[in-house]
């Protein structure tokens, strides 16, 4: 099989190392890749923006699947035009991507199903929203652009004076352009953050491994939010109840709203949790794998994920074996460009990465790099990540900061804290109603118990 993956950060990198690894793959290409993909794929210089070259690209390679790795390409119809076009692809359409695209849309969904997410109410006009927050009492409240704005258009507001700024801004100053036509003002929610990553043909759902990413620019979580500075999985503090209320009361229910609603969803369901006292709620929809997440998944992930995405892409999915998961933990360090993730500097040559990359447990994946001549250059704020793989979380840190230590650049910098145990509650504490099922007794829920909708 041909297969193109369309991007060109570490998500795509990972996602191209692990899929030229299936013997079912004779060749992956890569749009427009980096130099990482470029030594487990054939990089084509298209732009994952450009949709119609895409197309034309995906027809005359005769590619036999696409696999989308950014939100853009998908929130602007990519899987749409690529489907059209009779090409089997791994993403969902517009209709699916709106999820993502569109906060309000996703919290119209959310209601609909009785899907527990926080309270809202969604504002056109900025004169009615302030008048909306004056009338509130408690505080903080959260002000949400409603589009697509780089993980910068949600304002946690502790005060109204705070809110009215961020509601000027958004929709007066149109700080984040169109995504700032409308937003939504919503309660604010207490807890500890959690993602939960599943993949689904919008009938069947194939629930996929634990794992954390540390937003903050700085160790304890202090700092700027960045894309992401590292990541760990599995994610232990989550435990096997919470597991189960996740599943049971956030994702099976929105592969039946995404089946009640005809939307054939085809691709990753990424989903952001508040575990508040009251249980779980959702704070978002992505519609593809988080950056660096998909690297901790992809490295324990013992099964071929081709075949997954093919039977996805195809709407079968229910034919297809849970994965295996690699019991071992995974950690990843991100490299990333002194000032990121304010401006930061690029084109400083890297040295290190072969020796890095040699060491036990390890693999490197690329983001923000270039080819200079025979040398790679810096791209990016978010150069590289480092993952390492050990048999506890403590054996995965020490490799994968020994492995992040050879490779050098000038600005080169990382949080040292990656994967260390935060110190919130335990799962448990968290999951104060009734346990839905109480058969569970590993510590790590297993993928193979969880590919439970529905069973036809
Ligand atoms: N209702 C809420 N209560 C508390 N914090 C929130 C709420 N909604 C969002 N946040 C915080 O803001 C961050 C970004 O919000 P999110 O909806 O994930 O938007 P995006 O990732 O698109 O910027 C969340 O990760 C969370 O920390
Ligand atoms: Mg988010």
């Amino acid at each position: 099989m041909k297969v193109l993956v369309v991007g060109s950060g570490g998500r795509e990198h990972a996602l191209a190392w692990k899929i030229s690894h299936s013997p079912l793959c004779d060749e992956v290409l890569c749009a427009p890749g980096n130099p990482g993909t470029a030594e487990v794929a054939r990089n084509v210089p298209v732009a994952a923006t450009d949709l119609p070259a895409l197309v034309q690209l995906a027809k005359s390679e005769e590619v036999d699947l696409v696999v989308v790795g950014p939100e853009d390409p998908l929130c602007d119809g990519l899987a749409d035009q690529l489907r059209e076009a009779g090409i089997l692809v791994f993403g969902p359409g517009t209709r699916g991507a709106n999820l993502e695209r569109s906060k309000i849309e996703a919290k119209d969904l959310l209601e609909r199903y009785r899907i527990p997410t926080a309270g809202a109410k969604r504002f056109d006009h900025s004169g009615r929203a302030k008048g909306y927050l004056e009338s509130l009492t408690e505080w903080p409240m959260v002000v949400k652009a409603d589009g697509l704005a780089a993980g910068k258009g949600v304002y946690v507001c502790d005060t109204l004076e705070e809110a009215r700024t961020a509601v000027d801004a958004i929709m007066e100053e149109r700080r984040h352009g169109a995504a700032g036509e409308r937003i939504l003002i919503e309660e604010f929610l207490k807890g500890e953050e959690a993602s939960s990553f599943a993949i689904t043909d919008g009938e069947t759902l194939l629930i996929l491994e634990t794992v954390q990413d540390h937003k903050q620019v700085e160790e304890g979580d202090r700092g700027p939010n960045t894309g992401g500075m590292g990541v760990y999985s599995p994610v232990s503090s989550v435990s096997n109840r919470l597991h189960r209320q996740i599943e049971q009361r956030v994702l099976v229910p929105t592969v039946h709203a995404l089946s009640r609603e005809e939307i054939k969803y085809r691709g990753v369901l990424f989903v952001g949790l508040m575990l508040t006292d009251a249980g779980p709620r959702v704070v978002e929809y992505n519609v593809r794998f988080g950056d660096p997440e998909c690297q901790a998944l992809v490295r324990r992930m013992k099964s071929d994920l081709l075949p997954i995405l093919l039977a996805t892409a195809k709407g079968t999915l229910d034919k297809i074996e849970p994965p295996e998961w690699d019991p071992r933990f995974v950690v990843g360090v991100v490299a990333a460009a002194a000032g990121y993730p304010g401006s930061y500097a690029k084109d400083a040559p890297i040295s290190g990465l072969q020796e890095a990359a040699a060491l036990e447990g390890v693999e490197i994946f690329q983001a923000g790099t270039r080819l200079e001549g025979s040398e790679i250059v810096t791209n990016g704020g978010r150069v590289l990540c480092v993952t390492a793989m050990g048999d506890d979380l403590e054996q995965a840190r020490e490799r994968a900061y020994a492995a992040y230590d050879l490779i050098a650049w000038e600005g080169k910098f990382c949080r040292r804290d990656i994967g260390v145990r935060h110190q919130g509650k335990s799962g448990e504490e968290y999951a104060l109603d009734e346990d839905p099922d109480e058969v569970q007794s590993e510590t790590h829920r297993k993928a193979q118990e969880s590919n439970v909708w529905p069973r036809t």
